[in-house]
């Protein structure tokens, strides 16, 4: 890094980032300007990274409205450098987490103020073009070309500049290389169990999809008294963790003989179970989901994010003999109000999640390997720390 927090107020800092220059192609490292905050923003020093399924998705050109060149990265701990005007929920030196969906709490917001969503989409035009609320980026290349943001985040910089509405401030005890989790997978599958679907003590949970995102969820619904909790993946090394987790019932659902549906309402369960979780992504393992949920009264969760052009479909039957198709962005969590209280709980030791992290790298050159260990299969998340 060139410069020091203390020196580098009020002015443009350069720093070392990973640029993804167009779609299937590595990162690029490369030394970019980092603007300072305008009115409403907050600079930051991203302290640690983790990857994401979503990042690796727009990289490997998914994403048909992913915009190159950017710099990705949505999971991130980071420490307030310096504000821009009018900023007042934050301050240099704070520890926060970036949160992709942001929370403007405005009393005009009818989406801020509804107890049903935490979808504010204050800055949600801006910020799918890649760009800041006033329409321009603070990064620029060697060349002074602008780089697009990613998610309203971009943490796969040194340093990065975010909303202000889209600022966790969290506890400072808290390791930032940890604390980052909570900026995405394992919030959302926490979430889809406690908010979106509100699990209750002795239900039965089926969970499609064993990646951070489905062991959060085995990990919400045990913390919620789930009693059975049956978990499906295709790579039967996800279901050691998955045990370990609070899982009562293994399935992998390649060595059926019948659709996995089948096998879960009807020879595991008479009925279907209470709720079905879907962490995979594959509209097929969406259906199944719902039509594994119990007759009457069975809900089903979409948090899996389908390529594009996938549609989801089912009988319709199946809906009108009571199941509930649902789905969950970032665990319905309102992220500048409960981000910190996830935190807390961490702290507190009631939510661990250091299993989480099986791979650690350092330094945000490292953020290639990091993406390569992602891609092997046995990773869950790989914290990068800069
Ligand atoms: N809704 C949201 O807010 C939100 C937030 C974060 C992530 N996501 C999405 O959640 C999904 C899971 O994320 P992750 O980081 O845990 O991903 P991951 O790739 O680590 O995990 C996916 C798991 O699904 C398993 N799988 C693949 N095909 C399967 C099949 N046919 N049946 C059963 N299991 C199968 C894989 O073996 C793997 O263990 C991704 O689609 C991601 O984009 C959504
Ligand atoms: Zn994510
Ligand atoms: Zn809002």
């Amino acid at each position: 890094m060139s410069d020091n927090s203390t020196t580098t107020v009020g002015k443009p800092i350069s720093c070392k980032a990973m640029v993804a220059r167009a779609a299937k192609q590595p990162l690029t490292q490369e030394n970019i300007t980092v603007g300072t905050p305008k009115a409403g923003e907050v600079r930051v020093k991203v302290i640690a990274n983790a990857l994401c399924h979503t990042d690796i998705y727009t990289l490997d050109g998914y994403d048909p409205e992913g915009l190159f060149p950017c710099i990705l990265g949505h999971e991130a701990g980071c420490v307030v450098e310096s504000v821009g005007e009018g900023v007042t929920s934050v301050a240099p030196g704070d520890h926060v987490i970036p949160c992709y969906t942001p929370q403007c709490c405005e009393w005009s917001c009818i989406f801020c103020q509804s107890p049903k969503t935490n979808l504010c989409p204050k800055i949600r035009s801006t910020q799918g073009k890649g760009v800041m609320p006033d329409g321009t980026s603070r990064f620029t290349d060697k060349d002074g070309k602008p780089i697009y943001h990613f998610m309203g985040c971009s943490t796969m910089s040194e340093y990065t500049v975010l909303a202000e509405i889209s600022c966790a401030k969290i506890n400072k005890k808290m390791a930032l290389d940890r604390a980052c989790l909570f900026g995405c997978g394992v919030s959302t599958g926490l979430g889809a169990v406690w908010n979106t679907c509100k699990v209750e003590v002795n239900s039965s949970v089926a969970v499609f999809g064993l990646g951070a995102v489905g062991l959060a969820v085995i990990q919400g619904a045990k913390m919620a008294g789930a009693s059975r909790i049956i978990a499906v993946d295709v790579n039967p090394k996800k279901f050691v963790a998955a045990v370990a987790l609070g899982a009562t019932d293994t399935v992998d659902s390649s060595k059926l003989d019948k659709p996995v549906q089948q096998h879960i309402a009807g020879t595991l369960t008479e009925w279907g179970v209470d709720y079905s979780f879907d962490c995979t992504g594959n509209t097929e393992v969406m259906r199944a989901a719902l039509e594994c949920s119990h007759r009457g009264w069975g809900t089903s969760c979409v948090i899996g994010v389908a390529a594009s052009g996938h549609e989801i479909s089912t009988r319709p039957f199946q809906l009108v003999t009571g199941r509930v198709w649902k789905g969950s962005a970032f665990g319905g969590f309102k992220s500048r109000r409960d981000v910190p209280n996830l935190v807390q709980k961490s702290l507190d030791g009631d939510l661990p999640i250091e299993h989480f992290v099986t791979h650690e790298f350092d330094g945000v050159e490292k953020t290639n390997d990091a993406i390569e260990a992602l891609h092997g299969g046995e990773c869950l998340r790989a914290v990068v720390k800069y």
